[in-house]
C-alpha cells in the first residue's frame, strides 16, 4: 500500500518538473558551462588588456623617469659649470681689487713723493728767492747811499 502511494507521488513529481522545464536538464548544464565559459574568456581577455595598459603605463613612466634624470644630471651639469664660473670670477675680482689696492697705493706714494719734492723745491726755490731778494736790497741801499753821498757832496 505505502509503495502504491510512493509510486504515485513519484510519477506526478516527475511529471510536474518535466511540465515546469520542458527542455532537458542535460541542455541546460551544457548551457550554464558555456556561458561560464564565455565570462572566464571575456574576463581574461579584460585581464589582458588592463595588462597591457599596465605596461605601457609603465614603459611611459620609465621614459619619463629616464627623462627626468637626463634632465636632473644636466640641470646639476649646469649648477657646477655656474659654481666653477662664479669661483673663477671670483677669482678674477680677487686678484683685480689687488691690483687696483696696488695700483691705487702706487699712486699716492707716487703723489707723496712729488708733493715732497715740490714741496722741497718750493722751499728751495723761495729760499733762493729771497737771496735774491736780499742781495736786491742790499745792491739798492748801497746805490741809495752812494746818490744821497753824491747829492751831499754836490
Ligand atoms: C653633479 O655633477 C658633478 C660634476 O659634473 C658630479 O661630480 C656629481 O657626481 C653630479 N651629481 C649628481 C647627483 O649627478
Ligand atoms: C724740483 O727742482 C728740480 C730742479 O731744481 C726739477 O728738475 C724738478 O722737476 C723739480 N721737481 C718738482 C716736483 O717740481
Amino acid at each position: 500500500m505505502f509503495y502504491v502511494l510512493a509510486s504515485c507521488l513519484a510519477v506526478i513529481m516527475f511529471g510536474t518538473s518535466v511540465a515546469v522545464e520542458p527542455s532537458c536538464p542535460v541542455c541546460s548544464k551544457y548551457e550554464y558551462q558555456e556561458r561560464l565559459l564565455e565570462r572566464v574568456l571575456s574576463n581574461e581577455l579584460e585581464l589582458r588588456n588592463t595588462l597591457n595598459k599596465i605596461t605601457e603605463t609603465h614603459a611611459q613612466v620609465e621614459d619619463t623617469l629616464k627623462a627626468m634624470k637626463a634632465e636632473s644630471a644636466k640641470i646639476n651639469d649646469s649648477m657646477h659649470a655656474l659654481d666653477v664660473k662664479r669661483r673663477d670670477i671670483d677669482d678674477e675680482m680677487k686678484s683685480l681689487r689687488k691690483e687696483v689696492q696696488e695700483k691705487k697705493q702706487e699712486l699716492t706714494d707716487k703723489v707723496d713723493g712729488l708733493l715732497v719734492t715740490g714741496v722741497r723745491n718750493l722751499t728751495g726755490n723761495v729760499q733762493e728767492m729771497s737771496t735774491i731778494v736780499q742781495s736786491l736790497v742790499t745792491q739798492t741801499s748801497k746805490e741809495l747811499d752812494i746818490l744821497k753821498g753824491t747829492q751831499f757832496c754836490g
